[in-house]
This record gives C-alpha cells, structure tokens and sequence, in this order.
C-alpha cells in the first residue's frame, strides 16, 4: 500500500467513527464524570486516544498548546480549561469530519467554562506538514495518532520545528516491544486500529531524539494488546527542545545519586553514581529538568557521595535464588543506557530478560517509571529456581 492511499484509508476509518460514534481504540485513564461538566457527549463519545497527556498537569496557565490528531476534540478541551482564558489551543487534524464536530462543540465548551470566546482553533491539515509557524507553540500534545502516520521522523521534525526553543512534547501512542513484523504492517484494519504502524519503542524514542528532543522519557504506560507475541503498548512520553545556551552557569559538576549505577545521558556523558563529573552549560541545563533533577546532585564544586550518605541511592538484589518467568524490563528513559546494583546494562527502549529478583528490584519506589516489564511466556511458566552467586550476578 502507498503512503497515500494508507492515509486515506486512516481518514476514511476516522470519518466513519466520527459517523458512527464507534467504540474503538484504548485504555485512556479519563475522568469521564470531570470531562461531562463541561464537553459535550458528541465529542466524549468519539474519543479515540491511548492516553490522557492533557491531563497529567502537563499544561500549565496561558500556554499556546498544540494538539496533533485532535479528532472530536477531546483533549484541545481539556487543555482550553487548563491554560485558561488567557492560552491558546490549536487542534490539528486531517479527517473533515473530526473537524465539523470539533468545531461546533468549541463555542459550547467556552461557555460551559464561562469564557467569553473560544480559545480552541481547529486546523485542517497533516502531522507530516502542520500549518503551524516556527517556534510558536509551548507545549505539544497528542493522543495516539503518530502511530497512524506513514512517516513518523517526518512528525517528529514537525513537532521540534513548531516548538519554540524551551518547550515541550507529552504525547501518548501505541508502541511496540519488538519490530512489527510486515504481514501485521500491512494488515489495513489493524493500521486503522492503531496497532500495525505501532514503532518498537527504542525506534520511537531514538526518532524523538534525532529530531533533536532531549530528555525524553516515559511519564505513563498502560499494556494493550499481544498479537502473534509482539506486545503492543500504551505509553506516554515527554521530551524538551532546550533552548540554546550562552555557557554561564553556576553548575559545573553533576553526581549521579542513583538509583543506576552507571549512566550515559543523550549527549554521551558518562556517570558512576557517587563519583562528580565536570558537565557542560549544555548538559547542566538538560540535568535541571525533571526527572533528571531528583536523579543528581547539581554544584558549582565537586560533591562526593558516599555510604550512608542518604543523597545516594542503591537498590541492592536479595540474597535468594532467582526464578525466570517471561518478565523482560524496558528501560524508557531518561538516559541511553543504564546499569543496575546486579550488573545488568538496560539499552533505552530494548527489553532484557529478568528474573524474580531484577522484577522485584525494579518494582522498587526508585525506580517508578523507568521501565516498563513485559511477560513474553505465553504458557504458564515452571519457574524452577535457579542459583545465583551470593553478590549478584545470576542473570
Ligand atoms: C485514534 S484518533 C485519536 C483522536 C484524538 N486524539 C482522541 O484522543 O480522541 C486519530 C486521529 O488522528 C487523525 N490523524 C491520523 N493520522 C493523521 C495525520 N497523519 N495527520 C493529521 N491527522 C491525522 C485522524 O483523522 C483521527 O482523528
């Protein structure tokens, strides 16, 4: 199938949703009682997102936020309530009939929200080529759409190019755990269905970087389906366009607090946790943003962290036998790679199988949000145990 007629056939899908009012698509994690006081049923009832990344205090009073493939309107809504009467929001979509109904709910949504005019613009056009000028928008959002799109680093580039210098993405989509194999890729209903054009999340991420985002790491995951054993993924992530720095800075050393050992950022700047590493203006900005912020310890002059300094994090492996059961763990960010306390190296977005005592490792406060473990045993597993070494090093 063309890049053109896969695009057509993704409107059509939505033009038919949009007609339809279908369910379809996935979990979200929406307030739907919340969203009922102020947008009406038509648009709540075709929403087709994987996520809600206007609702996880993403936006923030008087920004101007984009939305890319805001279908009915969903989240151009919720967005509208939260930059409040002084922001701006520009939903952009390709398929007319999102648009209509969009549309004609704007105005109704201003009042319910006691706004004398809509501060929502609905624009017709492709993620691939938005109508939007350079470096005018704050923060980008979108709900499971880029999947859809034939060329996602085309996306990508859009995205980084209307972003002003200092902005942001939070966007959901579906992601896979591995690359999607060519008879799924090009199955048309499951394209439509945001499931085929799915990217391995390493792909995705490594997209998001080289269109020059930094950063970037998973706020939110949700699993979804398991076709022929790829696992399809619901994920949630953020990323920043750093503006361009003038060198000063009162920060000249970083020290990794943990809980990784090791570390590699997306400039290639290698961290031990503990030991101070001399880091650019460049870097020193990107370290400032979260999460990296509660990761290090950011000085002007070399600060160690030994034990029992509490600064320093170390999640240390049981002393007890591991059992294999099908986990494997997904580091997403925000760094390249990372080493836990039991000599695994975890490559952003590439699974590595884990045992019982990893699984419970990473289930660890401190590691909240850095991975995302999949079960790949399709039967149920005899899980005998297995020895390790006492100090680690079983897997
Ligand atoms: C799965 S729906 C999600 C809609 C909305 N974000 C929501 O959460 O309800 C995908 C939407 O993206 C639009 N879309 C898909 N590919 C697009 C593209 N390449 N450019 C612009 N819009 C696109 C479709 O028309 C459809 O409205």
């Amino acid at each position: 199938m063309s890049t053109d007629d896969l695009t057509q056939a993704v409107s059509e899908r939505y033009a038919r949703a949009a007609a339809t009012g279908e369910q379809m698509c996935c979990p979200t994690g929406y307030d739907f009682a919340d969203l009922r006081r102020f947008v009406p049923d038509e648009v709540l009832k075709i929403s087709y997102g994987c996520g809600t990344p206007a609702g996880l205090n993403s936006v923030q009073p008087g920004e101007t936020v984009l939305d890319i493939g805001s279908g009915g309107g969903i989240d151009c809504f919720e967005a509208s309530r939260r930059v409040g009467p002084t922001g701006r929001v520009i939903g952009l979509d390709m398929t007319d009939q999102m648009l209509a109904i969009a549309r004609r709910n704007a105005p109704l949504v201003a009042a319910n929200l006691g706004y004398s005019a809509s501060n929502v613009e609905f624009r017709k056009g492709m993620a691939e080529t938005m109508p939007v000028e350079d470096g005018a928008i704050d923060l980008i959002i979108s709900n499971c759409v880029i999947n859809l799109a034939p060329d996602k680093r085309k996306v990508f580039r859009e995205m980084h190019r209307v972003l002003r210098p200092g902005g942001r993405f939070t966007i959901s989509d579906i992601v896979a755990d591995q690359t999607v194999p060519q008879y799924l890729i090009h199955d048309r209903e499951k394209w439509g269905n945001c499931l085929s054009g799915a990217l391995p999340v390493c792909d995705y991420v490594g997209g998001l970087v080289e269109a020059g985002f930094l950063g970037v790491h998973q706020v939110k995951f949700v699993p979804w389906q398991v076709i022929d054993g790829v696992h399809f993924l619901s994920v949630t992530l953020t990323g920043y366009k750093l503006p361009q720095t003038d060198g000063r800075t009162d920060v000249r050393f970083a020290t990794l607090r943990g809980p990784f050992s090791r570390a590699v950022d997306e400039l290639g700047q290698v961290y031990q946790r503990g030991v101070p590493q001399a880091v650019s203006a460049r870097t020193a900005q990107l370290l400032n943003a979260p999460p990296f912020d509660r990761l290090f310890l950011l000085s002007e002059a070399p600060v160690p962290l030994t034990q029992p300094d509490p600064r320093l994090i170390a999640i240390l492996p049981a002393q007890a036998p591991c059992v294999w059961a099908g986990h494997f763990a997904l580091f997403t960010g925000p760094f390249l790679e990372v080493c836990d306390d039991d000599q695994h190296r975890y490559y952003r977005g590439q699974p590595l199988e884990i045992c019982s005592k990893t699984l419970a490792v990473l289930g660890h406060e401190a590691y909240a949000g850095r991975f995302t473990v999949i079960n790949r045993a399709q039967n149920p597993v005899g899980g005998a145990e297995a020895s390790c070494a006492p100090g680690g090093s079983c897997c």
